[in-house]
């Protein structure tokens, strides 16, 4: 949409499965390297006729998981407040991703304590609120000391079924008053937090949130998800959205899909200091 809009990725050149860390890696269950190749260039492909400037980070051997760019930071204004990674098979991460921020332009800002914290994954803005996903890999406290930091608001969400380890997987704001998301990704309260504080929810029934369609890359209008996800994508076209659907069942097979693959350096679209 915007000539503005920046998205970082990282080629999969040395993506697999080489760890277990969330509930749909098995290291029997291996990638195909050349299809997931195809599948990330294809995405790629779809965001640039977006007219986003996709920005890469170098891949790097033996951090195959480099690919889920979405974990490096979150990102508000100019400032990047760097992943801090609950497995030691991520933290190799770190550096790199930092490196590739600062070389952006950005102020890159460490996770205050000692607190765990996965960037995007787990914290995303709708309007002026940073929603913030806890339990699984980011800390609770530690989001707030971030909130604290930046100035804003940040209302914690606590993920309880290992399958939505990240908030990325269950709530994937579209503006800043309407949002996607999964009801069972989460407690009552958390159900109520967002009832109360995003004025258009979309759920999406469990078939599809289990083929990821809360891991959409927004876009403008645009919203592209993983493949198979028709009922999320005919309530999307009813509100005015424009939704893509787009193989990724390599990257599924890691815990991620689209969202994941992506960090929006410009910040996400939602967010309402953009708007
Ligand atoms: N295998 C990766 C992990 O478990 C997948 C990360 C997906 N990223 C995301 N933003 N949900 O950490």
């Amino acid at each position: 949409m915007s000539s503005s809009t920046h998205i970082l990725m990282c080629p999969p050149d040395h993506y697999g499965i080489h760890y277990e860390i969330n509930p749909w890696m098995s290291t029997e269950r291996q990638t195909d390297h050349g299809e997931a190749v195809k599948q990330w260039q294809k995405l790629r492909e779809l965001l640039v006729t977006t007219g986003a400037t996709i920005d890469e980070v170098p891949p790097v051997e033996g951090l195959p998981d480099l690919v889920f760019t979405a974990n490096a930071a979150v990102i508000f204004q100019r400032q990047a407040v760097l992943a801090r990674f609950k497995h030691s098979q991520r933290q190799g991460e770190e550096s790199h991703f930092r490196r590739c921020l600062e070389s952006h332009g950005l102020e890159v800002i460490e996770t205050p304590g000692d607190f765990s914290f996965e960037g995007a994954g787990d914290a995303l803005f709708c309007g002026e609120t940073l929603f913030a996903g806890y339990r699984m890999r980011s800390d609770a406290t530690g989001q707030q000391e971030i909130g604290a930091l930046l100035g804003v608001r940040v209302l914690p969400l606590e993920l309880v079924d290992p399958y939505y380890y990240h908030l990325d997987t269950c709530f994937c704001p579209l503006s800043p008053n309407e949002a996607i998301y999964f009801p069972g990704a989460f407690d009552e309260y958390g159900r109520r937090v967002l009832e109360e504080h995003v004025p258009h929810l979309i759920p999406v029934e469990e078939i599809e949130a289990r083929r990821f369609a809360c891991n959409a890359v927004v876009v403008g209008k645009t919203v592209v998800t993983n493949h198979g996800c028709p009922c999320l994508h005919a309530d999307l076209q009813d509100r005015g959205y424009a939704p893509v659907e787009t193989p990724l069942d390599e990257f599924v097979k890691a815990g991620g899909s689209a969202k994941c693959l992506t960090l929006r350096l410009d910040g996400e679209e939602a967010t309402d200091w953009k708007n």
